[in-house]
């Protein structure tokens, strides 16, 4: 009887939505991306099999497990190493004609490039490639997405070390050599302003080491380290882009980009000062990694507030950035309000700290937009609109792909209201009609993934977050598609979900 109310409750779910008046897939230009995103640690479990090299992640839940919210990991994850054919028909049933995940660095090189290459891993990848290739559907890979050898952390202290760009060149061209005969789109990095905080200014992942203000990590305390290792980064991206370009490009014709995250900053009020506040947080945001990448420099509000602690590009450096970037990706889920500390002091204690910009998530009493059950991530789909078009003009109409989106639920809430996820559906709705507006505005994006495909395992959050089009259960891991599942299915193809 319960599945008879379900199956009740999701009908008229679905009349609700149907009626509310809906955006259409053939309002997007043909060849337009559509899929759904996930990540190598946060889905594919089997940590220690087929030769794969342990990795960051891997350590760190293991020997922090207070670290994580509830104390999970991701050993088993969503078992997806093991299950992978089912994942992709899931992905065909939804009708999706792009998937974006990501290659674990650790699975394919366990000791970085001194160890070998692992056969075992290449194998994996290829089955994955080759069976959505079959389905046409479209891979959409990630080189890094917050992983790395355990080894090579240790070794280089993550990303601070400068001997880690050689690690990654070396890692990604084993990677295009693999698989990029197939490959049509690339990208190097994922969210690397995110990680970089995470990472060495807040503590929260590995190698968890603080900058003033924040304290109490497991080691290092120096203001200068997340701009070090963003340095890093920028080099390792650029010597990857050449060698994409000089050896593989030509012959294979895909095209290699980077992935930012991108909140909107709406400046709290109509002042110059918080008008300045607004771009300054974007600055020290997307500017940080892309204005090194298009321009070769890093953007002037950072240098003014940073000055020295603010590494600089020797010549030499300057020249290998000249191979920038064929498309931008953006991860775009919210947007905030920005208000200027400079001309007036606040507390500090954001991650908008360094830039002296207060984010505020209400004005005059009314909160942004409606919650989710990450903090800050408030639900503001008109922010789409502004955020493309502000990267298209700064960017000199650089392709834009948005690679990730999505809505959150905490695992706490009762099966029927995690899986009839009515306020995703309209998250999900709100966002793309934003998209379909900013195209019909003349916005340069190119395609739309969702985060994510499967519940998984959310980071600092372990599993006690959710934010996938298919609920799993981590005992079973039997996979149950939600409302937003059909509602996206339906999107993309016109009639209903029978998976
Ligand atoms: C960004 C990250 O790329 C992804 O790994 C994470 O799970 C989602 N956002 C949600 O927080």
């Amino acid at each position: 009887a319960s599945g008879r109310i379900a199956a009740f409750f999701v009908a008229m779910a679905m009349a609700l939505v149907a009626a509310a008046g809906a955006v259409r897939r053939s309002e997007f230009p043909p060849g337009f991306l559509f899929g759904a995103a996930t990540s190598a640690y946060q889905i594919e479990g089997a940590y220690q099999e087929d030769g794969k090299g342990l990795c960051n992640w891997d350590v760190f839940t293991h020997t922090h497990p207070g670290g994580i919210m509830d104390g999970r990991n991701g050993d088993v994850a969503d078992d997806h190493y093991h299950r992978y054919m089912g994942d992709v028909e899931i992905l065909q049933s939804l009708g999706v004609n792009a998937y974006r995940f990501s290659i674990s660095w650790a699975r394919i090189l366990p000791r970085g490039r001194l160890g070998g290459v692992n056969s075992e891993g290449i194998a994996f990848y290829n089955r994955l490639i080759d069976v959505l290739l079959q389905k046409g559907i479209e891979p959409f890979v990630t080189l890094h997405h917050f992983d790395m050898p355990h080894e090579l952390e240790t070794r280089f202290d993550g990303w601070l070390g400068t001997g880690i760009r050689e690690e990654f060149a070396y890692y990604a061209d084993v990677c295009f050599r693999a698989f990029g005969d197939r490959v049509r789109f690339w990208t190097t990095f994922n969210e690397p302003n995110l990680a970089t905080k995470f990472q060495f200014m807040m503590g929260l992942h590995p190698p968890n080491r603080c900058s003033p203000p924040f304290g109490n990590c497991i080691s290092g305390n120096s203001f200068r380290e997340p701009y070090i290792a963003a340095h890093n980064i920028i080099l390792s991206h650029a010597a990857a882009v050449r060698n994409y370009r000089e050896n593989y490009q030509a012959t294979q014709g895909g095209s290699i980009g980077i992935v930012i995250a991108m909140k909107w900053y709406e400046p709290l009020t109509n002042t110059t000062v918080d008008i300045l506040a607004a771009r300054r947080a974007q600055a020290f945001e997307l500017e940080w990694f892309l204005d090194p990448i298009f321009f070769g420099e890093y953007p002037r509000q950072m240098r003014k507030i940073l000055q020295s602690k603010l590494p600089t590009f020797t010549l030499e450096e300057k020249k290998l950035l000249q191979y920038k970037a064929d498309f931008i990706g953006l991860n775009h889920y919210t947007a905030i309000f920005a208000k200027d500390c400079i001309s007036s002091p606040c507390n500090l204690q954001t991650y908008e700290g360094n830039a002296f910009v207060l984010a505020v998530n209400e004005r005059d009493g009314v909160k942004i937009g409606g919650d989710t059950a990450l903090p800050g991530y408030y639900v503001v789909p008109e922010a789409m609109e502004p955020a493309i078009m502000y990267v298209n003009q700064r960017y000199r109409d650089t392709p834009v792909y948005i690679t990730e989106n999505g809505y959150s639920q905490w695992s706490t809430e009762s099966r029927e209201e995690l899986i009839n996820d009515i306020e995703r559906v309209n998250y999900l709705k709100g966002y793309v009609t934003y998209l379909s507006k900013a195209i019909r505005n003349g916005a340069n994006v190119r395609g739309y993934f969702v985060w994510t495909l499967l519940d998984n395992f959310e980071w600092t959050f372990g599993l006690s977050v959710r934010f996938g089009l298919y609920h799993v259960d981590f005992d079973t891991q039997e996979r149950t598609p939600r409302l937003s599942a059909r509602w996206y299915q339906e999107f993309l193809t016109g009639s209903n979900l029978t998976h």
